[in-house]
């Protein structure tokens, strides 16, 4: 493949959407062709399946919900994601296949292996070159977590992005080429971590 592919992965609110678009925008002045996009959507028909997917009003299903980002996913790698890279593209996206491990496995618990089998389906077995994880750490999560997840929500949906956090962790070590960032900084502190990451691993 003649691109490079990067994915931001990370729970809600780390930061990664800020970090996608400054990305971008730098790869962008530096003259690079950039994609920027993100999971689940990124082409007409994904989006759709976005939107049911996280409507709020809609019953899913856990095996629904884990075939609803599988179906997304395939349509996006093979209509956007492996022509950009054809192409030479940069392709910058927010979630991938790890996003499925973290939330539909640990999260969900869904069987880890069923679901990497579908990934590898759904992808076609495309890989990252590089996934960028952010994650705040444990004191910060817990001190901030009422700002940060807003006081609507129920104690269990912090005890699900608690699982969410430990699964990213795991998913670090039996990732290859996946790179922790600390999410805990400035927007620019993290944003000059990953600039100076990629580049000394010539992703650029
Ligand atoms: P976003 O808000 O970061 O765009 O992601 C939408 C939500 O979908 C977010 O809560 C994470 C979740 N998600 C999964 O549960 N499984 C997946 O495979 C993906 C890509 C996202």
């Amino acid at each position: 493949m003649k691109g490079k592919f990067i994915v931001l992965e990370g729970p809600d609110r780390c930061g990664k959407s800020t970090q996608a678009k400054l990305l971008a925008k730098f790869l962008q002045e530096q003259g690079k062709d950039v994609l920027l996009t993100r999971e689940p959507g990124g082409t007409p028909t994904a989006e759709e399946i976005r939107s049911v997917v996280l409507n709020p009003d809609l019953k899913v299903r856990p095996m629904a919900e884990l075939l609803l980002y599988e179906a997304s996913r395939a349509q996006h790698t093979q209509e956007r994601i492996l022509p950009a890279l054809e192409e030479g593209k940069i392709v910058i996206c927010e979630r991938y296949t790890m996003s499925t491990c973290a939330y539909q496995g640990y999260g969900r618990g869904i069987d880890l292996n069923q679901i990497q089998t579908l990934n590898h389906i759904a992808t076609l077995g495309l890989v990252p070159d590089v996934t960028l994880v952010f994650l705040m750490s444990d004191k910060y999560f817990v001190e901030r977590g009422e700002y940060l997840f807003s006081d609507r929500l129920e104690k269990e949906d912090v005890s699900f992005r608690q699982k969410m956090r430990q699964g990213y962790l795991e998913l670090l070590k039996m990732t290859p080429n996946a790179h922790l960032i600390n999410a805990d900084q400035s927007v620019e502190e993290v944003q000059a971590g990953v600039q100076q990451w990629l580049h000394h691993h010539k992703i650029f």
